[in-house]
Order: C-alpha cells, then structure tokens, then sequence
C-alpha cells in the first residue's frame, strides 16, 4: 500500500512539476502583439504606411492622450466632432476606421507599446541569432528550463530511494536492490503521459491547421495583374466581381468581361512588371494569350469564325484560373451579406488586392477568425429615433429597449448571432 502511495506522489511531483515549466505562451494577459495582430494588422504596420497611417510615434502626433481611447472606440464619432480626426480622415479616405469598443484601455496601452517597441523582423533576427522574435526565444526558455528542473528532480528522486535505503539498512530493514530508473513504473508511467500530452498537442494542432492555406499563391495561366487593374488603372473590384454585392459568391470575370476593354488594348505600356523571383513579365505576350483564349483575331480586329458551329469562335475556352479561397464545405459563407449588409471593406478579408502583382490568400480563413470579426464588428442597428439603419432589426425588441436605457451603444454581430454554430455550419 505504502509502495503504491510513494509511487503515485512520485509521478504526480514530476508531472506537475515539468507542466508547471512547460512552453506556454498564453500566460501574459494583455499581449501587444497578439492583440495587434488580431485587431489592427488588416490595415496598419507599426512601421510603414498600409491602408491605415503607420502606427509608429503615434503618441507625438495625437493632440491629447486621452484622444487614443476615444478614437480606438469610436472612430467615426471622432471624425465627425474632433479636428485632428477629421484631417486624418480627409487624408484616408473613404477608409474609416473599424470602431473596437470592446478593447479596454490596457489592451490599446498593449497594442501601442507593442508598436512602439516594433523592430522590423529582418534586424530582430540577427540580434537573436535565429528566433523569430520575442514570443520563440521566451518558448526556448522555458523549455529549458523544463528541461534542467525535471532533470533536477530525477537526481532528487534518485538520491531520495538510495538514501532511504541507506537508512533503511541501517535500521536493519531489508528491501531489495532498487529498481534502475528505466524499470522503474513511476518513471515509466510519468514519460508515457508527457509522450501523450506533448503529442496529442502537436497533432490536434496539425489536424486543426490542415487545408489553412495563408499565403497560398498558385502560378495562374495569365499573369493578370490586380496592380495593374485595380491599382494603376483604377478598375473598381464590382466591375469584375460584381455578384460579390447579390450573391453568395464573388465570382470570377469571363472571357468577355476582359474582352470589353482588350479588343482595344493590344499593348502593355505600362510600368515594368516583375515576378517575385525576379524575371519580367512580358505584359503584351500576356495579353496574347488572352486572345487565344477568346477565340479573338488581333489582327482582323474579329472573332475567328465558328466553323464548328459550337457557338464559340474556333479555339476560344474559357481560361482556368486556379481557385485560391477555399473554405472547407461544411462552412457557410456569403459576401452580399458582409458587402452589402454588413458593409465591410474586400480589403479587410482579402487584403489590399489593389497592390498585389499576383494574388494570395491574405487571411487564414479559419474559424477564430471568423469569429473574432463577429466579435468585434457591429451592425448597422436600426434606429428606432431617426428611423436610419437596417429595418431588418427593428424587430429586436430587447436590444433597441437596452440602448434606449443606455445598457448597451451598438450591437454587434454576436448578439444578433453571428456566433451561432448553425449560422456558419450546416
Ligand atoms: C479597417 C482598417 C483599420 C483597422 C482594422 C484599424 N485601423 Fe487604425 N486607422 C485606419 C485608418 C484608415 C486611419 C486613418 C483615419 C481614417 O481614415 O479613419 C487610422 C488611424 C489610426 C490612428 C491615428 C494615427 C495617427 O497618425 O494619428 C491610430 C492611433 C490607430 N488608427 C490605431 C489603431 C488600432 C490600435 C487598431 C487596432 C485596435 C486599429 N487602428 C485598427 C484604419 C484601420
Ligand atoms: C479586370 C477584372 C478584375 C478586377 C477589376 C478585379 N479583379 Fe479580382 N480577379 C480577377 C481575375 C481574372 C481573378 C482570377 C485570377 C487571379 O486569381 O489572379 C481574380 C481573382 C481575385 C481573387 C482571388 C479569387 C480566388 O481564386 O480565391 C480575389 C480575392 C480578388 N480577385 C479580389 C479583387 C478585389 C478586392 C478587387 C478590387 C480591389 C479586384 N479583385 C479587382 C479579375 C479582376
Ligand atoms: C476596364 C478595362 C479592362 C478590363 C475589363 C480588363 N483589362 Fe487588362 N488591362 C487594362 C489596362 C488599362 C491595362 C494596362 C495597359 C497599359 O498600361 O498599357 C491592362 C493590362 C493587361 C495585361 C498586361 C499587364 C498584366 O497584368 O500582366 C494583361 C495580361 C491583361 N490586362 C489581362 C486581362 C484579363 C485576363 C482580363 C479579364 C479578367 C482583363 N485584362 C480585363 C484594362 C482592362
Ligand atoms: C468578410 C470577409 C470577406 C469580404 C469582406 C470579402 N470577401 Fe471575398 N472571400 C471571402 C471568403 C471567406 C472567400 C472564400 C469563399 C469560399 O471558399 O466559399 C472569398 C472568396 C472570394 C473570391 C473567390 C471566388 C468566390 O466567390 O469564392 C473572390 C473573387 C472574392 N472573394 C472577391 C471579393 C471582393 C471583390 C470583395 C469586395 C467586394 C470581397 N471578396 C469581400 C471573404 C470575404
Ligand atoms: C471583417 C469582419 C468579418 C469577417 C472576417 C467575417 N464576417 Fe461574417 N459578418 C460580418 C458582419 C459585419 C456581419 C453582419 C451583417 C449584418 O449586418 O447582418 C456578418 C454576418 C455573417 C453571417 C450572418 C449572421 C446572422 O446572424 O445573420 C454569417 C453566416 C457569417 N457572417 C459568416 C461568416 C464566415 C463563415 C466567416 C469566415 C469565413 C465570416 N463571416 C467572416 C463581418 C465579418
Ligand atoms: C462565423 C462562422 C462560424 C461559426 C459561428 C462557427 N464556425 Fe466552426 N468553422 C468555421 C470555419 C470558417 C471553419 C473552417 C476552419 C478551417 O478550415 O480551418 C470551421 C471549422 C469548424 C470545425 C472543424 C475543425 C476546424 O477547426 O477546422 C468544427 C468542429 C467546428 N467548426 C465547430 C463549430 C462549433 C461547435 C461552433 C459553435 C460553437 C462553430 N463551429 C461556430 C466558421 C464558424
């Protein structure tokens, strides 16, 4: 009996000691960088202007310090009462900032440390030789340490059996030889569960990210430029993925659609092109390999004729784009009710497409992001008193009644229940 309660301290000592070190990165309660990230990266860089201003000496540029809580609340207020606001407005727009009431104050005092604090990833590499910046050396660390304190804490163990035996003999009590540390079941048994522990973490966290494709950016069969197009020339994303507004998906252009402007430009002449490995892009060869795809004669200035009566000019097919977006099928997703309802930006999910030479996926699509948007995001409330906002919500009696009694000031997707598992899944 006594044997069996040693044993089990044993392994508890151990366990608890090596869990009480392991790697854990979430201890921290407001985290600058995370909270940065998850709330302020669509549009700002602590170091360089993006669809927001550089964040960077924030603080000598804004008129009182005060002014950051109310403007990181309510920026659309502050646009339309404070001064400074509405000159960085006229600067940026017709972007306004996302409101995010729910930060508290040293969530925003985080963020902006953080910020100020930013040095650019390529100079924190070389000052650390190799992390990838704060939160992997503070992991390194600690798993160190784990490491040297369980090793501690086996001598301990070690020198503890060889003791009591030595005492033990002295008194006069014979127990056997003790068991070497690998027979040993306490020892045994305490590496099998941290073997499970450690394991099952990095394989749920693998499985959760399989088919996560951030990043992801397919070599297309035209080298279609969106700087070109919506950047440079200034082509509104709704002439291409005009559906976005009406329907569920945005759609990709056909054949005609380039069509409507390419019978006339044969020609690139616009800046170079140049691809992420270096080489050139020949825009002109690239339009030429629309005008296979059309079916077009550059030269007659006409369609080829449809000598096999398919009703497409001969040689014309449609071009296969390689899909970049793809959420698993067992979720639900519509964009006229974020464009159109909900009014968010394309920005803000797909990043500034209007800058990207070839596109890739900005966002990492999964659930929490999802989520956190709908956390965050409010609705266009319908208001009872000047009878402004969506009509759809004039029918949620308890929200307009608890802004009446000043219970709440907006309502965000989550109370109207964004964040119901059978609104996204089906
Ligand atoms: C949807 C894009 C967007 C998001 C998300 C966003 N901002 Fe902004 N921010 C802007 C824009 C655009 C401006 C410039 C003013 C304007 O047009 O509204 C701005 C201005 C600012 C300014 C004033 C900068 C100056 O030069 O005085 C601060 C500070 C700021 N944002 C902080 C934040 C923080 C903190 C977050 C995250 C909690 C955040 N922003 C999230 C777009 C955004
Ligand atoms: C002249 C037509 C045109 C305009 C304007 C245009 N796009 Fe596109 N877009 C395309 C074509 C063609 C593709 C498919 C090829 C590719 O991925 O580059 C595409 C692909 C995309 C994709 C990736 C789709 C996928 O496969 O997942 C996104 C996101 C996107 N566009 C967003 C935008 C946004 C945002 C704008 C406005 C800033 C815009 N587009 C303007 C033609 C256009
Ligand atoms: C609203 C007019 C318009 C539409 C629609 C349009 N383009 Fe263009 N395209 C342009 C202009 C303008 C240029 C730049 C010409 C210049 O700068 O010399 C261009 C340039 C190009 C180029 C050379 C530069 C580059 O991006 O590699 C290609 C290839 C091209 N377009 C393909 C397409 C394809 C494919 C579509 C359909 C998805 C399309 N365009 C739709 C106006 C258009
Ligand atoms: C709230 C986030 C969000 C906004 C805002 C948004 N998109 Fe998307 N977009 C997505 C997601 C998520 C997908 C992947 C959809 C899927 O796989 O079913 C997607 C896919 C696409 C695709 C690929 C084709 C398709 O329909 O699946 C295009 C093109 C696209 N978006 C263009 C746009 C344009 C243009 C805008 C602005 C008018 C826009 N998006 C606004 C989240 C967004
Ligand atoms: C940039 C912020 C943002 C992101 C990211 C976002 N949404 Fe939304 N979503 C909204 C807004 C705003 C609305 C509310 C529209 C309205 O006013 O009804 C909404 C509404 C919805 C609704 C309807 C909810 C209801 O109760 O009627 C669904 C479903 C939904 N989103 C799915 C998704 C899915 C799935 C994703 C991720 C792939 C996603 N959303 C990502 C902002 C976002
Ligand atoms: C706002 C939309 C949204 C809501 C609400 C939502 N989900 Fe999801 N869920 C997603 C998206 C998007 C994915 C795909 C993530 C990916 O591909 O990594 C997903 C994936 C999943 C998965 C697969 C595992 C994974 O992470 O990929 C499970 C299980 C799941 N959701 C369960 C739930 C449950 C249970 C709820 C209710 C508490 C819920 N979801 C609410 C959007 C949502």
């Amino acid at each position: 009996m006594i044997c069996y309660r040693t044993t089990f301290n044993k392994v508890l000592f151990t366990l608890l000691l090596v869990l009480s070190f392991a790697p854990n990165n979430n201890v921290f309660a407001a985290d600058g960088e995370a909270l940065f990230k998850a709330n302020c990266a669509n549009c700002h860089k602590p170091d360089a202007d993006y669809t927001g201003p550089a964040l960077k000496g924030w603080s000598k540029r804004i008129p009182s310090p005060d002014w950051i809580y109310k403007w990181v609340a309510n920026p659309a207020q502050m646009i339309a009462s404070d001064a400074y606001a509405k000159a960085l407005f006229e600067k940026w727009k017709p972007t306004v900032m996302t409101s995010f009431s729910s930060l508290k104050k040293d969530e925003v005092d985080a963020i902006l440390k953080y910020v100020d604090d930013y040095t650019p990833p390529a100079a924190a590499q070389t000052a650390t030789t190799g992390g990838e910046g704060g939160e992997t050396d503070n992991s390194m660390i600690f798993g160190i340490l784990t490491l040297v304190l369980a090793l501690v804490a086996f001598i301990l163990l070690q020198v503890n059996s060889n003791l009591r035996k030595l005492s033990d003999d002295k008194v006069g009590i014979h127990r056997g030889e003790p068991v070497p540390f690998y027979r040993n079941k306490a020892y045994l048994m305490a590496g099998i569960l941290l073997l499970f522990a450690v394991g099952g973490y990095y394989v749920i966290s693998a499985a959760i990210g399989l088919g996560r494709m951030k990043n992801y950016q397919p070599v297309q069969p035209i080298y279609y430029s969106h700087k070109v197009h919506a950047g440079t020339n200034q082509i509104s994303c709704l002439y291409c993925h005009g559906s976005a507004q009406d329907s569920k998906h945005a759609g990709i252009p056909s054949v005609n659609v380039c069509m409507n402007c390419h019978k006339a430009i044969k020609e690139y002449k616009g800046d170079p092109i140049v691809r992420e490995d270096g080489s050139a892009v020949n825009g002109t060869e690239e339009i030429q390999k629309l005008y296979a795809y059309a079916g077009w004669n550059a030269d007659k200035k006409e369609y080829n004729p449809d000598n096999n009566n398919d009703g497409t000019p001969d040689g014309a097919r449609p071009i296969s784009w390689v899909k970049i977006h793809n959420l698993p099928d067992h979720v639900y997703f519509n964009h006229s009710q974020h464009i159109k309802v909900g009014q968010q930006q394309c920005q803000t999910c797909h990043g500034n497409i209007q800058e990207m030479p070839e596109v890739y996926q900005f966002a990492e699509l999964s659930m929490g992001w999802c989520v956190n948007c709908h956390r965050e995001s409010k609705v266009n409330f319908y208001d009872k008193k000047t009878g402004e906002g969506n009509k759809f919500y004039s029918i949620y009696e308890k929200f307009h009644n608890d802004i009446k009694n000043h219970k709440m000031d907006s309502v965000t997707v989550e109370n109207i229940g964004g964040t119901e598992c059978q609104k996204c899944h089906y």
